[in-house]
């Protein structure tokens, strides 16, 4: 886990977040073992800005790779911070279910959950057969 927990603090130092003053900073663990991270990218157009969790995932996706085997999430709050809604749909499109989700603080507290945890009742393409 350290692997991609190091990833996360790491780039997150890298965030691009002067108007929230919140730094986040994501890793994915792809199914070849190889790890991608992404930290948020804020807009002065406020709605254009991008979470952490899309900037892993689409690192991955760049790369290649359209399965991941783990996350982890971490930001500079008093407790792990949950992913917000948007995040957990993109985590899902790429995740099953089972897929270990680790919501971390800089300090160094950990909540351990999962991708179906996170999004019961998920939307998927079987509703639109
Ligand atoms: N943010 C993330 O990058 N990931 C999360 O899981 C929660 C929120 C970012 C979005 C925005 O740049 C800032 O944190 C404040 O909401």
């Amino acid at each position: 886990m350290s692997e991609l927990r190091d990833a996360a603090l790491a780039v997150r130092e890298n965030a691009h977040a002067p108007y929230s003053g919140f730094k986040v900073g994501a890793a994915v663990r792809g199914a070849s073992g190889r790890v991608y991270a992404g930290c948020n990218v804020e807009n002065v157009a406020y709605p254009e800005g991008t979470c952490a969790e899309a900037g892993a995932i689409a690192a991955m996706v760049a790369a290649g790779e359209t399965a991941l085997t783990d996350v982890y999430v971490v930001a500079d709050a008093p407790a792990p911070v949950p992913c917000c809604g948007g995040c957990r749909q993109k985590l899902a499109e790429f995740g099953g279910g089972e897929v270990p989700v680790t919501l971390a603080t800089v300090a160094g507290a950990e909540q351990a959950t999962t991708i179906a945890a996170l999004l019961p009742g998920k939307f998927d393409a079987g509703f639109m057969a």
